[in-house]
C-alpha cells in the first residue's frame, strides 16, 4: 500500500492516506555543529508524482507567498545566504525521507522549520507542523529552585546530540572542593532527537553558598567547547550568631549592641531584652542601640535569628555600674541609756558599695560590701550619742546618710562640785551632767531652806552647756565678822531629770584650789561665775545672769555654821561611769571623806581688791594668809 503507517499512535485512523509530515517539535544544537532534522512525509495515494518528488525547506514561515527564505531546495541550489554552502538533504525523498542537516549552526539559524512537498504541477503542499530548532551556545544546566544544605543535590547538564558528525562530551567544573561528587551519565532520545547528560550529586554544605560549578560540553578531536557557570546558592538555617562579648557600661552612656546571623536567606533578626522584642530587622547584621542607659537596663541581651530554615540565638550579659545611691538609714532618735539598737544602712551600686558606718566621723563597726549593713550597738551609753553617718563607697562613687541618736541618761555629779571658802564666805557649785538636763537645787538642812531657780530670794546663778548644768550658791555669814570653829554646815545638792533625782552632801574644798578660791572669791560675784565656767570642763555661753539684783546671798545667822564644811556621805552618791570611764570618779570628795572638816578661820590682811577687776591670780600681795587648823 501507498500509505504507509509511520507513527502508530497517529490520531487520525487515514492519516497515512493524506499529506502528514513527522518532524521533532524541538530540537537543538550547539552553535557551529550540526543540526539533523529527521524528517518524513506522506501524500494522498490518489497522487501521482510528475516528473519525480521534490521538497524545499522553508525558514520562519510556511506560506511561498511570504517569501520565506529557502533552507534548501531540491530542484536547484537557490537557497538564502545565511544557509549558502550549509545545508544538505540526508533523506531519500523517494522514500519519503525529508531529514536535513544544517552545519555550522549560528544562533541566526534558530527558528521554525517547515518542509514542502513538491510532487509536480499543482501537487505541492506545504505541511503545518515544524521543527524548531534552538542554537545554544552554553549547555543547559537543569537546576532545583531550591537547593538546601545538608541535603542530596542532583545537578544535570544537557549538550545536545543531533550532529551524526561529532559526539559531544560532558565534563563538570570546578568540583575539587564538593565532598565526594558523584557523576552520572545518561543518553535520551526522543522524537528522532537525542539529549547527553551527566548528573553530579553531592550533597551542599552552608560553605558552599556562593561557590561556582560549571558545566564544559566539548566535541573531542574538535576546537568547540561550550561552558556554563552557575552560582550556587545553598539556603542554609542560620549557623552562627554572633554578638558582643558581655560588657559593662556607665550609667547615662550609651552603648551599641551589634548581632550578626550568618544565614541564607539572610534571618529575620531580633533583639530581645528578656521577653520582650525591642528591635527586629530582616538583614544579615542588626545594631541595638541604648541611649542613656540605667540600672533597668541590665540584663541578658538576646539575638535571635531565624529564616524559616532554622532558628537560633546567642546572648550576652550587659553591666550598668553606677555609683552608691544616697543610703536609706534609720530616722534620727532618741533613746534611753543602756537601750540596744540595730541601725540598718541600705543602698545601691553596682559594683557592690563598700558600706561604712561612722560615729562623728570616726570609723565604728565593720566594714561590709553588701547592699545592706546593720550597726548593732549593744546597752548605749551617753557617749552613744553622736551623729551617726553610713557611707557607701564604690570605684564611681561615694554616697552618705545620717542620724542622730539622743542618749537619754539620769544625772550624774561631775568631780568639780565642791564647796569652796571665798572672800565673802562660801561658795558652792553643783555640776552634773544628764539627758534632758538636769535641774539643780540647794538644800541647807540646817537652815531648812531649798534653793532653786524659781526660788527668787537668794542668788542662784546657773548654767547650762549642752547636758552639762553648773548651780552655784554663795553661803555668807551675818556681818562681818569671821569666827573661828563651830559645827559643820552641810550643804546638799540635788540634781533631777525626768530619770532619776540624787541628793549629794557637798564638800568644802581646801587646800591649793582653796586658796585660788579665796582670791577669786575677793572680786566678786561676776568674776566669781566667770572663773567658774572657765574651770568646768564643759565650758559655754552664760545662758543665764545673775537673777537681779535684788537677790542676796545666803545670809547665816551663826557664822560659825558658814565655815562647816562638808562630809560625803558615799552612800547617797551613785557614781556615775561611762563605759570607757569618762565620767571621772569624784575622786576629790572620796579623798576628803577621811576627815570632817571643821572649818575655818579667814583672816584678811590688807586692802580689798578693786571691785570688777577679774582675778589673774597672785597680782598682788594684798591678801592674804590663811590660817588653818
Ligand atoms: C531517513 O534518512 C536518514 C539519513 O539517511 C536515515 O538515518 C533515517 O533512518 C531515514 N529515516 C527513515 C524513516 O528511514
Ligand atoms: C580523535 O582523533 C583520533 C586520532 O586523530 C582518533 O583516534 C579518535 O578516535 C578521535 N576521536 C573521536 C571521538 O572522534
Ligand atoms: C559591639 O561590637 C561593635 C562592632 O564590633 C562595636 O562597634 C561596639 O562598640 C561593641 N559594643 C560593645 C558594648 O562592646
Ligand atoms: C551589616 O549588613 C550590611 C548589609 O545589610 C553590610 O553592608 C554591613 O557591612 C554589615 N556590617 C557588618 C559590621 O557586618
Ligand atoms: C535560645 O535558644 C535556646 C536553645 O538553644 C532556647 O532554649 C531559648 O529559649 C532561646 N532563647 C530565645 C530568647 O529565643
Ligand atoms: C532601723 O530600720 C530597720 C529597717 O527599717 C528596722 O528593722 C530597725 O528596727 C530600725 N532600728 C531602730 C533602732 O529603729
Ligand atoms: C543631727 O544633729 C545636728 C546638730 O543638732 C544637726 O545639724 C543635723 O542636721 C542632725 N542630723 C540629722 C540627720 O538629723
Ligand atoms: C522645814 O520647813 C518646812 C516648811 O517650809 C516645815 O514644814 C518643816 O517642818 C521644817 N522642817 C524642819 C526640820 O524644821
Ligand atoms: C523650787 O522650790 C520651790 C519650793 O522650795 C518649789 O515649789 C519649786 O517647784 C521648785 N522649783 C523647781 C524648778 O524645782
Amino acid at each position: 500500500p501507498l500509505c504507509i503507517k509511520l507513527h502508530s499512535l497517529s490520531p487520525f485512523p487515514d492519516a497515512r492516506c493524506q499529506w502528514n509530515v513527522w518532524v521533532p517539535r524541538d530540537i537543538s544544537g550547539m552553535t557551529n555543529s550540526c543540526v539533523v532534522i529527521p524528517c518524513t512525509f506522506m501524500y494522498p495515494s490518489a497522487v501521482k508524482p510528475y516528473r519525480g518528488i521534490h521538497g524545499i525547506w522553508y525558514y520562519g514561515q510556511p506560506y511561498p507567498q511570504l517569501f520565506p527564505p529557502v533552507v534548501f531546495k531540491s530542484r536547484t541550489d537557490v537557497v538564502h545566504e545565511s544557509y549558502k554552502g550549509r545545508t544538505k538533504l540526508l533523506g531519500d525523498l523517494y522514500q519519503r525521507n525529508c531529514t536535513l542537516q544544517i552545519s555550522n549552526v549560528g544562533a541566526e539559524h534558530s527558528g521554525r522549520y517547515y518542509f514542502r512537498a513538491d510532487l509536480g504541477g499543482a501537487n505541492m503542499y506545504t505541511f503545518p507542523d515544524f521543527a524548531e530548532l534552538k542554537v545554544l551556545d552554553q549547555p543547559n544546566i537543569d537546576v532545583p529552585e531550591e537547593i538546601v544544605s545538608d541535603e542530596s543535590l542532583e545537578l544535570t547538564c544537557y549538550a545536545p546530540d543531533n550532529c551524526p558528525d561529532m559526539t559531544p562530551e560532558i565534563q563538570w567544573m570546578y568540583t575539587d572542593y564538593l565532598p565526594d561528587p558523584e557523576f552520572s551519565t545518561d543518553y535520551l532520545e526522543e522524537s528522532n532527537t537525542a539529549v547527553l547528560s551527566n548528573t553530579l550529586t553531592f550533597t551542599p554544605r552552608p560553605m558552599h553558598n556562593g561557590q561556582l560549578l560549571g558545566c564544559r560540553v566539548y566535541y573531542p578531536n574538535t576546537t568547540l567547547v561550550y561552558e556554563r557557570l552557575i552560582s550556587l546558592d545553598i539556603k542554609y538555617a542560620p549557623r552562627s550568631v554572633w554578638v558582643n562579648v558581655s560588657s559593662e557600661v556607665m550609667e547615662g552612656s550609651s552603648v551599641t549592641l551589634h548581632c550578626e546571623v550568618d544565614s541564607n536567606p539572610p534571618s529575620r533578626i531580633s533583639w530581645m531584652f528578656g521577653d520582650e522584642e525591642l528591635l527586629w530587622e530582616t538583614a544579615a547584621n542588626v545594631t541595638l542601640s541604648l541611649e542613656d542607659v540605667t540600672p533597668a537596663n541590665e540584663g541578658v541581651y538576646t539575638c535571635v535569628g531565624d529564616n524559616g530554615y532554622g532558628i537560633m540565638n546567642t546572648s550576652l550579659y550587659l553591666a550598668v555600674k553606677y555609683p552608691p545611691r544616697e543610703p536609706l538609714v534609720n530616722d534620727s532618735m532618741t533613746v534611753l541609756e543602756g537601750t540596744s539598737l540595730a541601725l540598718h544602712c541600705i543602698t545601691q551600686a553596682s559594683p557592690a558599695a563598700t558600706l561604712t558606718w561612722l560615729k562623728d566621723g570616726e570609723l565604728v563597726g565593720t566594714i561590709t560590701a553588701d547592699e545592706l549593713s546593720v550597726l548593732e550597738i549593744m546597752e548605749i551609753t551617753p557617749q552613744g550619742d553622736g551623729l551617726y553617718r553610713c557611707l557607701a563607697e564604690n570605684e564611681h562613687g561615694r554616697a552618705s546618710s545620717s542620724l542622730n541618736i539622743t542618749v537619754e541618761y539620769a544625772p550624774v555629779l561631775l568631780e568639780e562640785s565642791k564647796c569652796t571658802v571665798v572672800r565673802e564666805g562660801v561658795q558652792c557649785v553643783c555640776i552634773a551632767t544628764g539627758n534632758p538636763e538636769p535641774t539643780i537645787e540647794f538644800f541647807l538642812p540646817a537652815l531648812n531652806i531649798t534653793i532653786n531657780e524659781t526660788d527668787g530670794r537668794y542668788n542662784f546663778y546657773t548654767h547650762t552647756d549642752g547636758h552639762t548644768s553648773t548651780g552655784m550658791i554663795k553661803l555668807r555669814p551675818k556681818g562681818d565678822r569671821l569666827d573661828n570653829g563651830g559645827p559643820a554646815v552641810n550643804v546638799h545638792c540635788s540634781i533631777s531629770n525626768m530619770y532619776g533625782r540624787e541628793s549629794i552632801l557637798l564638800e568644802l574644798q581646801q587646800e591649793k584650789k582653796y586658796l585660788m578660791a579665796v582670791i577669786v572669791g575677793t572680786i566678786g560675784g561676776v568674776a566669781v561665775i566667770a572663773f567658774i565656767i572657765a574651770a568646768v570642763r564643759y565650758v559655754g555661753q552664760n545662758n543665764k545672769k545673775e537673777n537681779g539684783s535684788s537677790r542676796q546671798d545666803v545670809v547665816l545667822d551663826n557664822p560659825a555654821l558658814y565655815y562647816s564644811a562638808v562630809k560625803k556621805d558615799k552612800q547617797n552618791l551613785r557614781k556615775k561611769v561611762g563605759e570607757e570611764g569618762d565620767y571621772q570618779p569624784v575622786v576629790s570628795m572620796a579623798g576628803l571623806e577621811r576627815r570632817e572638816l571643821n572649818y575655818a578661820a579667814l583672816e584678811f590682811i590688807g586692802a580689798r581688791p578693786r571691785e570688777g577687776t577679774l582675778g589673774r591670780g597672785d597680782d598682788g600681795g594684798n591678801y592674804t594668809e590663811i590660817k588653818s587648823k
